[in-house]
């Protein structure tokens, strides 16, 4: 497996919305291995193309995993939100494409996302607690959106002073 770059913010492929996929060939499958292993080694939750450079509607996700063990891999293509909570829930996100820092985002506390999976059969799942907070922040990268794009706009001044001066410290 390779291990692919994570690119971080202000990475202009990030802003970009990403294209629907035709389906779930063999090489797409090794792409979905990769971006899982590169999640894991980099210890995310979950990871979209367009952070490894890719500007296509694919994600993984294992919400579950800890520092030793893989939990449950989910590999989503083409995901889209079919329904959501009137319900919303905060919670403190982190993103590998802005690292070392978190903040509270608001999200639906429940989403239904209907997808193709690994073998590109479709698939629906009703996503709630972390979960689903983790599939909505992934499917933001399809569109283009951070979390930070979801925060009051000192809070993101704030921190992205904070993840310059950290930069520049390395
Ligand atoms: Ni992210």
């Amino acid at each position: 497996m390779t291990r692919l770059t994570v690119y971080e913010y202000p990475h202009p492929i990030l802003k970009q919305k990403a294209q629907k996929v035709s389906g779930v060939d063999d090489e797409m499958r090794r792409f979905l291995d990769d971006m899982l292993e590169t999640m894991y080694e980099a210890g995310g939750v979950g990871l979209a193309a367009p952070q490894v450079g890719v500007s296509q509607r694919i994600l993984v996700i294992d919400y579950e995993r800890d520092e030793e063990h893989a939990g449950n891999p989910i590999y989503m293509v083409n995901p889209e939100i079919i329904w959501k909570s009137e319900e919303k829930v905060c919670g403190e996100e982190g993103c590998l494409s802005v690292p070392g820092q978190r903040a509270e985002v608001e999200r639906y506390a429940q989403v239904r996302v209907r997808y193709l999976d690994y073998n590109g059969k479709e698939q629906e799942v009703l996503a709630d607690d972390f979960f689903a907070i983790v599939v909505q922040h992934e499917m933001d990268h399809l569109d283009g959106i951070l979390y930070i794009d979801r925060i009051s706009r000192l809070k993101r001044s704030m921190l992205l002073k904070k993840l310059k001066k950290e930069k520049n410290s390395v």
